[in-house]
């Protein structure tokens, strides 16, 4: 696969990554050309220690399999340690704050990567500490997925400007993260949500009014089919989220016509692929003919996890 290329305008500036509406498009594309850059390497034995000595703090408050893996095989990789921090070890499951946690983890060391429900407490972590903090998915946003799709659909599509994506299922952390990327880098957007499941309105605002400047649209809808006709792209996530658990039955109800299967697909253009940030539910929101079908890229997608994240890791904590 050939290395993706692109010309930085301006100097990488971010000091974290919290939510990529920080971004600019300029240093997406400088993440994804490093990312690529950097699963070269891997792939062909190339030595890159980049971050050999540094130590990534990894606190996780939710379960997770991809983003704890990822991050904890790329830091290493990159030379430098990942200290996995469940909170039903650490101090911040028995009520220590954000902010001591911050400035205590900051004298040890050198980038905090968190997955937790408030996106608040991410904030707080960049505002207290004096190190880069890394959004590993909250109740609003999941970044590092979208860099990680984003690059998937670059390597399968051969472009991101101008496609068009689709997300069928929740107006939840996928669905705001996945407008705001697109909307970043001229990729059309369209949301199919059930009435009482849509994006919160601040994101679906901010998302138009971006995707305007970069010529693309971002659409809301309750229809699946004005969502999924001509879609490029599809992307689905699961009915019940971590936390919500106990809705499992009442959302199942609720998105029972939110579901990817054979039949809608047809509506998608020529050549469509389908992505889907996993963990999934065969027979829910995706049925097993589409998500392991020929049109599924899902591995490749949890794959550049890992290198989107080795990129992240690369740009903040060097
Ligand atoms: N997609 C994703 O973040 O997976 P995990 O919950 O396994 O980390
Ligand atoms: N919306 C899902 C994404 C998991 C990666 C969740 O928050 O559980």
């Amino acid at each position: 696969m050939a290395v993706m290329q692109y010309k930085a305008e301006k100097p990488f500036a971010q000091k974290h990554l919290l939510t990529l509406q920080d971004w600019t498009p300029d240093e997406i594309m400088q993440c994804l050309a490093l990312a690529s850059e950097l699963k070269d390497k891997q792939k062909n034995g190339v030595p890159h220690e980049i971050l050999k000595g540094k130590h990534l703090a990894m606190i996780f408050t939710k379960s997770s399999t991809r983003t704890r893996v990822s991050f904890e095989v790329g830091i290493s990789q990159l030379g430098g340690k990942g200290l996995f921090l469940s909170d039903r070890d650490i101090q911040i499951g028995r009520g220590e704050s954000i902010h001591d946690t911050a400035e205590v983890l900051s004298r040890f060391v050198d980038g905090i990567m968190i997955r937790t429900y408030k996106h608040s407490d991410v904030e707080g972590l960049a505002k207290y500490g004096s190190i880069p903090v890394i959004n590993g998915l909250t109740d609003e946003f999941h970044p590092c997925q979208i860099l990680a799709d984003l690059l998937t659909v670059y390597e399968h599509l051969g472009k991101l400007k101008g496609l068009k994506l689709a997300f069928v299922g929740d107006g939840f952390n996928m669905a705001h993260s996945l407008m705001i990327g697109c909307s970043k880098l001229g990729i059309d957007c369209a949301v199919a949500c059930p009435e009482d499941y849509q994006p919160k309105n601040e994101y679906v605002k901010w998302a138009e009014k971006n995707a305007e400047a970069a010529g693309s649209k971002v659409v809301v809808t309750r229809s699946v089919e004005e969502a999924m006709t001509g879609a490029d792209v599809l992307y689905t996530d699961v009915w019940a989220s971590m936390g919500q658990e106990e809705e499992s039955r009442k959302r199942a109800l609720a998105f029972r016509d939110y579901q990817v299967n054979a039949e809608n697909w047809k509506l998608t253009n020529d050549g469509a692929i389908f992505l889907h940030c996993l963990p999934a539910h065969r027979g829910e929101e995706v049925t097993a003919d589409i998500i392991d079908g020929r049109m599924s890229v899902v591995f490749d997608e949890a794959e550049n996890r890992l290198h989107a994240q080795k990129a992240v890791m690369a740009l903040l904590m060097k």
